[in-house]
C-alpha cells in the first residue's frame, strides 16, 4: 500500500524519538531530573531485573527529548513519519489510549447542547466525551449480523436519515471496525457525511493495522474520514496506553483539539510509551508485512480445520453480510450449541493456558496479531478439536435482528450530563423497571453501555442485564460491579 516507494521506505527506517533516547543512554549521563528512579539506579531490587532496560529510557522533557505538548524536535519528527505512514496530514501521539483521543475530539466539535450523531454501540469513552462536552447525542442503531447476533456497523441510509432530521448536528462519530472486526464501507460513508458539510470522526481503536496489508480493510484516513483514533497498542505493537490520532482536511479546528489534548493528557507523558509508538510505526511499515504473510494462511488453516466442528462457527463475509469488511486477525468464535456457552468455553481455554480477548454468552473473541505464533494457533486448534461437544437440533443461537437492535434504544428522560449530577439511590436491579438510571451500565468487555444516565430502564434492557449478570461479565461504570444493585434517580 503506502509503503511501495523506495524513498518512503528509506525515510521510514528512522525512529527519531527512540534513537534520541538510545543516544542519551549511551552518554551515561548524570540525571538530575525526574523520574526519581534515575534511569533505574534506585528501584525495587526484585523487580529491577525486568524493568532495568526500560527504566534507562524512561526520561522526561530535557534538552533533546522534545515535548509532546509542544513538539518541535524528535517527537515532531516521529509524528510526521507516523502521519506519512498512516496517510494522514497530521498525527498526534496519545498517551492515555484512544480514550483521550475520543474525549478530545468530541469536546472539539461540540459545544454545550450541540448535537452529535453517534453509534449506540460505541465505547464508553465516546459517552464520556459527550458528557464532558455537555453535548446531545443522536443515537444511530447499528445493523445486526443475523449469523452471530452481534451489532455490526451503522447503515448509510440510517445516517443519511439522521443527518436530514438533524441538519444542525456538528459531526458524525462512528466506530470502525467493531471489537469483533466488522466494518462498513467507510469511503461511501465519508462521502455521505461530507455532503452535509460536517466531519466524520472514526474510533478506529481496533484498526491500527488497516491499510498495511491487502488482506486488511482500508483505514479511516485512506477512506476520507476527517479524524481517526487508533489504539496502536491493540492490534499493532505499541505498548499498552499508546495510541495515535490522525487528522486530515479543514473540518476540525486543530488548535482547539490540541488544547483539549493538552488538558486531558499528563504533562509528563511516558517516553517509553511514546518511543513504543515510534517503533510500532516503523514495525508496521518495515517488518509486520512479512509476519502477516506467515500468519494469514495459518489463520485460514485454523478456521478451516476447526470449522469442521459442528458446534462452532467462524463468521464469513458474504453477499448477505450486514457488514462490508471483516478483519481476518479477529478470531470471533460463535458457539452454536446449548451444551456450552461462551463464558464456559473461555474458562476451559484459560485452564489450558489460552487467554482470549473476551467472551459473552454465545461467543469467544480471540485477537491475533503479527505476534501470534503457529504454536499458539496449534494449541487452540487442538483444544477445540478435543472438546466433546454436540449440537442439539434447533439449538443454534441465532438472534432476531429486531431484538438486538432494540437492546440499544431506550427513552432518554434527561440529558446524560444532568442525570449524573442529580440525587440518586441504589436499588436491587430486579426492581429497577421503569426507573431512570443514574449511572452508566457497561458490560466489559466489549465496553458498550446497555444503559446510560438519564435513560429509563425498560423490560428489554433489564432482561439483557439479568442475562449478562448470570455469566461472568464484569460491569464498568456502576457502583456495584456484581450488578445486584443499580443506581437510579431518586
Ligand atoms: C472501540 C473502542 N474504542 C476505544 C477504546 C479505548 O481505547 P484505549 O484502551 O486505547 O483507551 C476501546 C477499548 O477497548 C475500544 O474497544
Amino acid at each position: 500500500m503506502l509503503g511501495k516507494h523506495a524513498d518512503f521506505r528509506e525515510r521510514q527506517k528512522r525512529a527519531p524519538l527512540y534513537e534520541q533516547l538510545e543516544r542519551h543512554v549511551k552518554r551515561r549521563p548524570h540525571p538530575f531530573h525526574v523520574p526519581g528512579h534515575k534511569m533505574g539506579h534506585s528501584f525495587d531490587r526484585e523487580g529491577k531485573h525486568r524493568f532495568q532496560s526500560i527504566l534507562e529510557i524512561d526520561l522526561t522533557e530535557i534538552n533533546g527529548t522534545d515535548d509532546l505538548h509542544q513538539p518541535e524536535g524528535v517527537i515532531a519528527e516521529a509524528q510526521q513519519l507516523a502521519a506519512e505512514a498512516f496517510g494522514a496530514e497530521e498525527t498526534r501521539f496519545l498517551i492515555g489510549g484512544s480514550t483521550v483521543g475520543n474525549l478530545a475530539l468530541i469536546m472539539t466539535v461540540c459545544r454545550p447542547g450541540d448535537k452529535i450523531l453517534v453509534q449506540r454501540n460505541c465505547h464508553k469513552s465516546v459517552y464520556h466525551g459527550i458528557i464532558m462536552a455537555r453535548a446531545t447525542p443522536i443515537f444511530l442503531v447499528p445493523a445486526v449480523d443475523l449469523a452471530t447476533g452481534v451489532a455490526a456497523g451503522v447503515r448509510r441510509e440510517d445516517v443519511e436519515r439522521a443527518l436530514q432530521a438533524h441538519p444542525d448536528a456538528k459531526a458524525v462519530f462512528l466506530t470502525n471496525p467493531t471489537y469483533y472486526g466488522m466494518g462498513i464501507d467507510l469511503e461511501k460513508m465519508a462521502a455521505t457525511v461530507h455532503r452535509h458539510g460536517i466531519p466524520l470522526l472514526i474510533d478506529e481503536a481496533h484498526g491500527s493495522h488497516f491499510g498495511f496489508h491487502p488482506a486488511f480493510p482500508l483505514s479511516a484516513m485512506l477512506s476520507g474520514a476527517d479524524a481517526a483514533v487508533q489504539s496502536t497498542h491493540k492490534m499493532a505493537s505499541a505498548m499498552t496506553m499508546s495510541s495515535m490520532l490522525h487528522l486530515q482536511g479543514e473540518r476540525i479546528d486543530r488548535e482547539r483539539l490540541f488544547r483539549y489534548l493538552a488538558m486531558i493528557q499528563s504533562s509528563s507523558p511516558s517516553y517509553v510509551l511514546m518511543a513504543s509508538l515510534d517503533l510500532a510505526r516503523r514495525h508496521l511499515v518495515q517488518e509486520a508485512h512479512e509476519e502477516w504473510e506467515r500468519l494469514l494462511p495459518q489463520l485460514d488453516k485454523l478456521r478451516e480445520r476447526t470449522g469442521r466442528l459442528e458446534w462452532l462457527e467462524w463468521p464469513q463475509l458474504d453477499a448477505s453480510s450486514v457488514y462490508a469488511t471483516l478483519d481476518p486477525l479477529k478470531l470471533f468464535l460463535h458457539v452454536r450449541t446449548e451444551q456450552i456457552n461462551g463464558f464456559a468455553l473461555q474458562h476451559i481455554m484459560e485452564k489450558h493456558g489460552i487467554f482470549p480477548e473476551l467472551a459473552d454468552s454465545a461467543h469467544v473473541l480471540l485477537a491475533a496479531s503479527a505476534g501470534t505464533c503457529a504454536r499458539d494457533l496449534d494449541s487452540l486448534a487442538r483444544l477445540l478439536e478435543s472438546l466433546d461437544i454436540e449440537v442439539e437440533p434447533g439449538a443454534e443461537r441465532i438472534l432476531e435482528a429486531g431484538v438486538v437492535s432494540s437492546h440499544y434504544l431506550r427513552e432518554q428522560v434527561l440529558p446524560m450530563d444532568e442525570a449524573v449530577d442529580l440525587p440518586k439511590e441504589s436499588i436491587p436491579l430486579d426492581h429497577s423497571l421503569g426507573r431512570v438510571v443514574a449511572e452508566m451500565v457497561i458490560p466489559y468487555p466489549p465496553g458498550i453501555p446497555v444503559l446510560v444516565p438519564g435513560e429509563r430502564v425498560d423490560a428489554q434492557g433489564l432482561a439483557m442485564l439479568l442475562e449478562l449478570r448470570k455469566g461472568q461479565t464484569r460491569f464498568h461504570g456502576v457502583q456495584d460491579d456484581q450488578l445486584q444493585t443499580i443506581q437510579v434517580l431518586r
